[in-house]
Formats: structure tokens, sequence, C-alpha cells
């Protein structure tokens, strides 16, 4: 089976920071750590209202790290140049609320086509490779396909948040069929958001995805395991998922 790739979302290094207002913990030295554990990106979410990650951060990360930095934002043009500053290796389009505690629901790409367009277009001719977030729908996929967007990353926010083993079935059949599709449609495939080490087997086996990005869990059980630990129990869980 082909590989996939681990980001890690550090978002939640800096809520804990920013619960006190001081230097720890220290998101950069979690990256640093996060690195040599075997994560095969950082991704960061730099929210209009600063309420984790800080401008400052990126570009630390940026300066000292060795592995791709993935630049979570909202489609504007205030976001597009920090972007063109810190030139990360991608960038992942997603909604954004201020009201929400997370990231809801993916992007409609369908509503905004001419504004992601634009955005999308400027990302990519200085060099950034551009995914946007998206829920497991083919009409959104489709339009992501019409726009010049990379690659889809497929919110599987909801699949998470199943406690019925049907439900669970109904919304991992969805996230299996899109991931096909993007290919058919010469889209690289990511997934993400609310897996965990409980529920990322099944989406680790599908073949179609190339990356996964995860945050929350990982940073979560770091508080137990230590960070190190909690990101190498992930990537054997994903190593098993795809390799038997
Ligand atoms: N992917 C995207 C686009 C996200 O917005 C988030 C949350 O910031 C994640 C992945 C990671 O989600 P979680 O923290 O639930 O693992």
């Amino acid at each position: 089976m082909s590989q996939l790739s681990l980001g890690i979302n550090i978002d939640h290094v800096a809520t804990l920071r920013n619960a006190r207002g001081g230097k720890d913990p220290s998101p950069v030295h979690v990256a640093i750590i996060a690195e040599s554990a075997g994560a095969d990106g950082i991704t960061m979410h730099l929210r209009e209202d600063r309420r984790h990650i800080h401008e400052k951060d990126l570009f630390l990360i940026k300066k000292i790290i060795h592995s791709k930095i993935n630049l979570e934002m909202a489609p504007t043009e205030n976001m597009f140049n920090i972007a063109q500053k810190l030139l990360p290796n991608s960038c992942c389009l997603v909604p954004e609320n201020r009201a929400e505690i997370t990231t809801e629901s993916g992007l409609d790409i369908i509503k905004q086509k001419k504004n992601l367009h634009n955005l999308i277009l400027k990302l990519k001719n200085i060099g950034i490779k551009v995914s946007v977030f998206l829920d497991p729908i083919k009409e959104q996929i489709l339009a992501a396909s019409k726009i010049s967007a990379d690659c889809i990353e497929i919110n599987t926010g909801k699949y998470a948040n199943q406690n019925s083993l049907i439900n669970k079935r109904i919304e991992l059949k969805k996230i299996q069929n899109c991931s096909k599709y993007c290919n058919d449609l010469g889209l690289q495939v990511h997934a993400g958001h609310g897996l965990n080490i409980f529920n990322v087997y099944d989406i680790a086996k599908i073949e179609n995805i190339k990356e996964i990005n995860i945050g929350h869990s990982i940073i979560s059980r770091s508080i137990i395991l230590g960070i190190f630990k909690s990101i190498q129990e992930m990537k054997n869980i994903i190593y098993m998922a795809r390799n038997t």
C-alpha cells in the first residue's frame, strides 16, 4: 500500500500556553519533538481571532523545523498576505466562524466559487500547494476540481462523532466513495478532524488518502503519555492499517 503521511496539528499547545499568557508550553518545542517522533508535517491554524497560534509561532516554527508546514486559514485577503510572507508548503482553506469551538464543517465551494478560485490561483502562483477542507459531498468536490485546488482534505468530523456502529459505517462509506471520486478527478486526498486512536484505523485503510491531520486527540494523549509517545502510538496504528 502507498504511504500515508501524518501531519500534527499543534494548535492546542498554543491554547494551553495562552491560558496563562506566558511561554509554556512552547509550540516550537513541541514541533521539534513531533518531527523527531516521526511527524511528516506540522499543521497550524492561524485563526482570525488568534485564539491559539500566533503569527510569531508560524515564523519561528518555519525557521526551525525541516518537515512540511501546512497553514490552515480562512480564505481572506488578510490571511493571503500572511501566507505570502510565510510561504508554507501548503495551505488548507477552511471556513471560519468566531463563535465555533473548532472548525465545524467544510467550505461551501459552490457558494463562493469566484473568490476561492482567485485566492487558490494567487497561492499557487507563489508556489504554495492548496487544499480545501470539504465535507464528503461529491458536488463540492467536483466544484473544487474546477477551481484549481490541488487537493481535498475530507472532513472526518461527522464520522468521528457517530456513536452507533451503523451510522459510523454510513459516514465511513461516504469518505471511501469521496476519496475515490477525488482520486478519479486527479485531486490528492487528505483527511482530518476528530480522528483519534480508536477511529483512525478505518480511515488509514483508505488507500486513496495520502495524508491525515490530527491535533486534539494527540495533544490530549500527550498529557498522559508525553508528546513523543503519543505521536509514535498514532504512527504505529497508521502503519498497521496501511501494511496489514
Ligand atoms: N483538519 C482541519 C482542516 C482542521 O480544521 C482541524 C482542526 O483544526 C484538523 C484537521 C484537526 O482536527 P482535530 O484537532 O480534531 O484532530
